[in-house]
């Protein structure tokens, strides 16, 4: 028998249900904040992720799906910001559209070592706002991702933000480090070693506590901001105080893909275990130059979909279904039964039957287990008077109901 890849899932039907409400809440919610949905390719060229997320970041050297052919390397897109950004300029949004605020949903791909919370296939809800540099659009993206948390009835969740500044800020923190980590270099874990020659930053956010409080020593705070960046940061601290959105400021929060610039942020969860990041997101000012466009500052966010239902959550209390459900008896009752299925769906109410023959008893069983709200019989007897009989399954009475009149009662 064959089995699913590692780190990969089947979403069956049992969960589909808390998929639809997440992605439905949040299709509401963007509506609210005016972004419209994107679909882009699942596949890309994989030049676009080595030139937008970085050459020696851990997602394009060791996590990327590729597909070779004769001439081209593919790759199954790891994360959608690059896609959406090669979109925007390939379809000239920003000439139509100018400013441009986009939402997605949809599978990524990342070649990881599977554990809790960490698949090699997942999903994404995100957004990428396009076109404008203002501190009041980092505000509005981290409102609207909190604001999605909310309507997810998601609590207990933890928004740290930071500001890496411009290009040059960023080469001057990286300078900063390399200049005070060598007397440190053989304490740190053998990743931060090869960081420290191509990544410099990631050391910052090394998960293991050695490197950490090594880090912590070297007091960063904002240093390293010029201060046009640093007035940025200011404005968009107050904008979030203002609106009442808690975050705590971490200089070590410096995120895994080159892109970023100015504000990044990352909402994490303590019942998340190791893999503790919700969300994430931040400025991304080059990316449009980068990818041949013009000079345009924009932002954006992910949330992986899988973690946030893994986190406790409301999204299923509202979503009971109202099920009617028939069983006839006999063969003359079983055709008029597939009349009276057809009519209720009609009327848009949600009906199923037995298609297996069972007796009464089976039936009414098989009901129960689909969740039935009402149960329908039909009879000989009720055939006869063109009626049905109607069970209300919590409270267990029945009654005759004509099938004329049937909609409109169980309406
Ligand atoms: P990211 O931090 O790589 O950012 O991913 C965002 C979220 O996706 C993570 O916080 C996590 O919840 C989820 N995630 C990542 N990898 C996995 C995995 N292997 N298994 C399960 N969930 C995962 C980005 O991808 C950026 N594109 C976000 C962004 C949009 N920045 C600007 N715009």
């Amino acid at each position: 028998m064959f089995k699913r890849i590692p780190g990969t899932k089947d979403i069956l039907p049992e969960e589909t249900s808390s998929w639809q409400t997440v992605e439905a809440a949040a299709r509401r919610i963007f509506a609210f904040y005016n972004y419209q949905e994107i679909r882009t390719p699942i596949i890309e060229e994989a030049s676009l992720f080595n030139r937008t997320l970085g050459s020696t970041t851990e997602i394009v050297q060791k996590q990327m799906f590729l597909i070779h052919n004769q001439q081209d390397t593919y790759a199954l897109r790891p994360e959608a910001t690059a896609s959406i950004v090669r979109s925007y300029l390939e379809n000239n949004l920003e000439k139509t559209s100018g400013f441009t605020k986009l939402y997605y949903i949809g599978p990524m791909f990342r070649l990881e070592r599977p554990q809790k919370g960490r698949l090699r296939q997942f999903h994404h809800i995100g957004a990428e706002a396009i076109g404008s540099g203002q501190a009041s659009l980092d505000i509005e993206i981290i409102s609207l991702a909190e604001q999605l948390l909310k309507n997810f009835g998601i609590t207990g969740y933890k928004i740290k933000i930071n500001s890496l500044g411009c290009l040059k800020d960023k080469q001057a923190l990286s300078a900063a480090l390399k200049k005070s980590l060598p007397e440190k270099l053989t304490r740190l874990c053998a990743d931060c070693q090869l960081r420290a020659k191509h990544n410099v930053l990631r050391i910052l956010d090394c998960k293991n506590q050695d490197c950490q409080k090594i880090v912590k020593t070297l007091n960063l705070e904002s240093a390293h901001l010029c201060p046009d960046c640093l007035g940025h940061f200011q404005e968009v601290k107050c904008g979030l105080s203002d609106l009442g959105i808690l975050f705590q400021v971490d200089p070590q929060l410096v995120r895994g893909l080159d892109y970023y610039n100015r504000t990044v942020f990352e909402i994490t969860h303590s019942d998340l275990g190791s893999q503790n990041a919700l969300g994430a997101g931040g400025r991304y000012n080059n990316l449009v130059r980068d990818l041949g466009g013009p000079e345009l500052g924009a932002i954006g966010f992910a949330f992986g979909v899988e973690r946030l239902l893994l986190v406790p959550n409301t999204l299923n209390q509202n979503s009971a279904k109202k099920l009617v459900y028939l069983i006839t008896l006999g063969e003359a009752a079983k055709s008029a039964g597939i009349k009276i299925l057809n009519q209720l769906r009609s009327a848009e109410i949600s009906a199923d039957m037995d298609y297996l023959n069972k007796s009464l008893k089976g039936a009414m069983r098989a009901a129960n287990d689909a969740g039935a709200t009402f149960v329908l019989i039909l009879g000989d007897d009720e055939l006869k008077m063109n009626t049905v009989s109607v069970k209300d399954m919590a409270s267990g009475a029945q009654r005759q109901v004509a099938i004329q009149n049937l909609t409109e009662e169980l309406k």
